[in-house]
């Protein structure tokens, strides 16, 4: 999404010097006691590495239709010692409600407490907090989807590689879009993605590409290529970049990171784009996403932000025409597993009652539990976006408390029970969901 408020925070980030000094007097202290944090590997849950098979996700022998959210704001927190338990404390209320995937940043490129500090320079000390980020994670039987880059200028994003590029007087051009054809800064991402997929976690002693508590990588958040609206630069990238990733992980699944929308050489499905511009951003849903190393589709569903102005049933009316259209796809072209991996309604709007997001909540999990019912290709649903109290600096106008309404919550772990009566009880929900699932139906 669009994450205005995100930048902002960012900014006023840079004023509580004395904070930061403290925190780094913390971070020595973790640096030194912090493998305490998390409890010895014994202890933990066995995990399986996630699998496709045709239209569907499987793990430990058994289907696997996810019931997932997003914070993107693990990493960050992790790396101050004053923040870190909010980590903690969303894993193990999502555990409780059943959840088993999150999707979250595993970059932040030359931003505050940035992984990327500038290009292959990395601060050791963040990367040991996304250690800990996953070493949690595993803690909870709670797989995650690692994003690689941003797309949007928040946490760096394409805009920071390009000025990298430029800074050291070898940028092609100055436009963010040359982040996909300048061969610099190609080369800069294939190298923060070796880094990272080969990084040895110093909680587990895994290395990341071999570590099962990661559900999938996902190449870039939301990919536009403007500049070149025939698709064809943003094509190219996502071969090189994906062909990349299998060359060093065969491992993981792997992801674009597709909002979803038709592109120009597609007419039929042009009517169920939200409007004109959809086709001009330089995507292509069904030609992104149809290539061998690609193992499942991304789609985001946003009905605010693509619509100036519409009503809530028009915007329930398109969520499911986009959904039904994409799963549909699914089954009869791509024939791969389709995850939506981002929806939500702004709580901002002044037009949307807590009840209407509800609503828009349900109708999209009716879908997904059709779709595991009859063994269809709509493979999960992510939440955008899971907070826990006292966070409004990281909130955009989507995120959610989950469990300060009883309605929404209800409607959350009523899907992991239904799931689970398709699919049977992941060993990682075994605890949580018989204390909640098996009692009145
Ligand atoms: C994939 O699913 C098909 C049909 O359900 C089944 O026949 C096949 O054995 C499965 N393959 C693997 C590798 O699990
Ligand atoms: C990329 O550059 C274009 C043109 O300067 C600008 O409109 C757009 O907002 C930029 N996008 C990002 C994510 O920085
Ligand atoms: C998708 O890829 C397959 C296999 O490479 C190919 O046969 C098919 O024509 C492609 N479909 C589309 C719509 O591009
Ligand atoms: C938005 O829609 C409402 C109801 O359909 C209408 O009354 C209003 O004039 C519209 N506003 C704009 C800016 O189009
Ligand atoms: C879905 O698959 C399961 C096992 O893989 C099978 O038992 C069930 O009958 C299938 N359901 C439908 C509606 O095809
Ligand atoms: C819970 O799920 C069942 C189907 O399994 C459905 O009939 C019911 O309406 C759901 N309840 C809520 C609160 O979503």
């Amino acid at each position: 999404m669009v994450k205005s408020r995100r930048s902002k925070m960012l900014a006023r980030n840079g004023m509580f010097y004395p904070i930061i000094v403290f925190a780094a007097f913390l971070a020595f202290i973790y640096l030194t006691f912090g493998d305490l944090w998390v409890s010895s590997p014994e202890e933990t849950l066995k995990l399986s590495f996630v699998e496709r098979n045709g239209t569907q996700f499987y793990a430990d022998g058994q289907v696997f239709y996810v019931n997932g959210w997003n914070s993107y704001w693990f990493m960050e927190h992790a790396v101050d010692v004053g923040r870190r338990p909010r980590v903690r404390t969303m894993l193990q209320a999502a555990a409780k409600m059943g959840l088993t995937v999150c999707r979250t940043w595993a970059f932040n490129d030359g931003a505050y407490n940035a992984l990327q500090i500038s290009p292959g320079k990395f601060d050791e000390r963040v990367f040991r907090a996304l250690d800990l980020v996953i070493a949690e994670a595993r803690r909870h039987g709670i797989r995650l989807i690692l994003c690689l880059v941003n797309n949007l200028k928040a946490y760096g994003g394409k805009t920071q590689y390009v000025k990298w590029a430029w800074q050291e007087g070898i940028g092609l051009s100055s436009s963010n879009d040359s982040f996909f054809y300048d061969p610099n800064i190609r080369r800069y991402f294939k190298n923060y993605v070796k880094t990272v997929l080969t990084r040895k976690n110093t909680v587990t002693g895994l290395e990341y590409r071999d570590d099962p508590t990661i559900f999938a990588w996902e190449l870039i958040n939301e990919p536009r290529c403007m500049t070149d609206p025939t698709g064809d630069t943003l094509q190219v990238w996502i071969e090189e970049m994906s062909s990349f990733v299998k060359s060093i992980d065969r491992n993981h699944l792997l992801t674009v990171g597709l909002e979803g929308f038709y592109g120009p050489k597609d007419p039929k499905r042009l009517k169920i784009n939200p409007e004109l511009w959809a086709a001009d951003l330089g995507s292509d849903f069904i030609r992104n996403s149809n290539l061998s190393t690609i193992d499942f589709a991304s789609v985001h569903v946003y009905p605010d932000h693509w619509f100036k102005n519409q009503t809530f049933q028009d915007k329930l009316k398109f969520a499911r025409k986009w959904i039904l259209s994409h799963i549909e796809d699914g089954e009869r072209v791509l024939k791969k597993p389709i995850m939506f991996t981002e929806f939500g309604l702004a709580g901002e709007n002044k037009e949307v009652e807590p009840y209407q997001r509800d609503r828009f909540f349900k109708l999209i999990l009716e879908i997904m539990y059709k779709s595991a019912k009859h063994n269809k290709s709509g493979a999960g649903s992510v939440f955008w976006q899971f907070l826990v109290e006292r966070m409004e600096e990281y909130n955009d106008e989507f995120g959610i408390v989950p469990w300060e309404r009883p309605s929404t919550y209800n409607l959350i772990t009523n899907h992991s029970c239904r799931l689970a009566r398709v699919q049977g009880v992941l060993p990682s929900q075994q605890e949580h969901l018989k204390s909640f699932c098996f009692k009145t139906q």
